[in-house]
């Protein structure tokens, strides 16, 4: 062994020693159980204010975020960039350079979580080389008390634990971490106040994600959501109102409204009558091109809205409508409170008012003790409702939902066999979606350099198609007119008109 070795070793024993005899100053560990109750009370709004001692606390330093899940942790990691370079701290995509790393996770199936305690073991060494380095877990993950406990005690090398209800205090947890040399865990069950305010760092200059409303209260039975992001809670029309006004004045082009289910926007507002479809048509007044909105819960989805969709041209013609399966048996045990017949007349509705809308669906397959004549339902319904695309899962057990305890006697292999089967329906439906635009001349709103053709730009049509063609890159940020010269089953190939 040589100097260099035997100096490396002798660190990661240091590291290790110190990793452990850090003391927590803070210890709150969350519970499913608890985040399961609903209170009925308004949600207080907290303005954001980042503390004098935090700013510039970050000069010098360098952050990397990694963000798994949905839109609502992308949106929560903007913030959470936002609020890291009010402090100071410089984005890096490098490891080795960070001196701080954050986990914002994801927890709707048991390979998102893998994912994550993957990566966790290969960074452990880096705090060898970076003594400094603060490691941060935060995300849907942290609301779970079995992941909570197993990193308090399994995992030394994570300093930080936050949850979904508190990131607008990240830049303080940094702080007390440092300045105290301890670590600390802080996930509180039960949501707190909805922070207005809070800085944001948008990925990109042209789509923007908005948030209209936080939680869930639909409880699908197979769902961790609900537990993870506590209940409904929306923010007030005016303050979002205003950040779709900033955005437009900005030059931002296209923004999705984001909630688990945005259609129940407004339900919680003890003051005011407003719905989505109020909000939806207030929006699309600001003069904003281009208004998307996910995700919708089709039960709660309401003729008003599709109505306002079909009127305003602004409100794109896509809709993401998560059906989870065909079988009215199968609903019913998932908790959807619709069935098979009401979903489809919803569709309908959809193509009487949004002539040539696309739709885009969300399909749960081996749900315990799917019948062949279930899936079969789902097929059939998969070929009635039309979709244009679809995120297709098999089952995952969640711990601390009923559906865990659901008994289940089909096999793993019929699983895989019924996704194989789902998926080509699916593609079929995709290619189909995509032929209807060949030799129409569309709107693409070009996003940049395709990551698999760096000579094509690339970007997305008003039902969200994606589209390649050449172009210079003065075009980047635009709304440009492409003919469709032919179609794949995963995008479409254009020319600059
Ligand atoms: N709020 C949204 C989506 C939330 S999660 C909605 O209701 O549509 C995104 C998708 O993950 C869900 O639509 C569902 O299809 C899938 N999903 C959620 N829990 C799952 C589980 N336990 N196993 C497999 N897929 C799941
Ligand atoms: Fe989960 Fe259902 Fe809520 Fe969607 S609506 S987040 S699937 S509980
Ligand atoms: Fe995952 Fe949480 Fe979103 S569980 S899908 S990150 S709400």
């Amino acid at each position: 062994m040589n100097t260099k070795d035997k100096e490396n070793k002798q660190n990661i024993k240091k590291v290790k020693a110190k990793l452990t005899k850090k003391e927590f100053s803070r210890f709150v560990v969350p519970s499913l159980t608890l985040a399961r109750k609903r209170l009925i009370k308004d949600t207080p709004v907290i303005n954001f204010n980042l503390d004098d001692k935090l700013k510039g606390f970050g000069l010098g330093k360098f952050y990397l975020m990694k963000t798994y899940g949905c839109q609502g942790n992308l949106a929560d990691s903007e913030k959470m960039a936002g609020i890291l370079e009010a402090m100071g701290y410089q984005e890096t995509q490098d490891d080795s350079v960070a001196d701080v790393i954050i986990f914002n996770t994801c927890a709707i199936r048991e390979n998102a979580e893998n994912r994550v305690f993957g990566e966790l073991g290969r960074i452990k060494n880096l705090k060898t080389i970076k003594k400094d380095l603060l490691m941060i877990i935060c995300g849907c993950m942290s609301q779970e008390e079995k992941v909570v406990n197993m990193i308090a005690s399994k995992y030394p090398q994570v300093d930080i634990v936050i949850g979904t209800h508190n990131i607008a205090l990240l830049g303080e947890y940094i702080y007390e971490a440092y300045t105290k040399n301890s670590r600390i865990i802080e996930v509180f069950s039960k949501e707190g106040e909805i922070y207005e305010e809070v800085p944001m760092k948008r990925a990109s200059s042209r789509r923007a994600w908005v948030n209209i409303m936080y939680g869930c209260d639909e409880f699908c039975t197979y769902c961790i959501v609900p537990y993870t992001r506590g209940k409904e809670r929306s923010r007030h029309p005016q303050e979002v109102i205003d950040e779709v006004k900033e955005l437009v004045k900005e030059g931002y082009v296209d923004i999705t409204l984001l909630g688990q289910n945005v259609n129940a926007y407004g339900k919680d507002f003890v003051d005011i009558k407003y719905s989505f479809a109020n909000l939806l048509e207030d929006l699309s007044k600001t003069g904003i091109p281009r208004i998307r909105y996910t995700t919708s819960h089709p039960r709660d989805l309401d003729l008003e809205t599709i109505k306002v969709m079909g009127k305003y041209p602004n409100i794109m013609p896509h809709l993401h409508l998560p059906v989870q399966s065909g079988s009215n048996t199968v609903l019913k045990r998932m908790n959807r409170k619709y069935t098979k017949e009401e979903y489809l007349e919803k569709v309908s509705w959809l193509r009487e008012y949004v002539p040539g809308i696309s739709l885009t669906t969300d399909i749960i397959v081996g749900f315990p003790n799917e019948s062949d004549e279930d899936f079969l339902e789902t097929l059939d319904l998969v070929e009635k409702a039309g979709f244009e695309g679809a995120f297709t899962f098999i089952y995952s057990k969640r711990e601390g939902t009923p559906a865990a305890s659901f008994p289940d006697s089909i096999s793993d292999e019929v699983k895989k066999e019924r996704l194989l089967q789902l998926n080509e329906k699916i593609n079929e439906g995709f290619l189909k979606g995509n032929l209807r635009f060949e030799n129409q001349i569309l709107d693409v709103l070009v996003e940049g350099y395709s990551e698999k053709d760096p000579t094509m730009l690339t970007g997305y049509t008003p039902h969200e198609k994606l589209v390649n063609f050449e172009g210079t890159s003065d075009l980047i940020g635009k709304v440009v007119k492409v003919k469709i010269i032919k179609a794949y089953s995963w995008h479409l190939r254009g020319e600059l008109v």
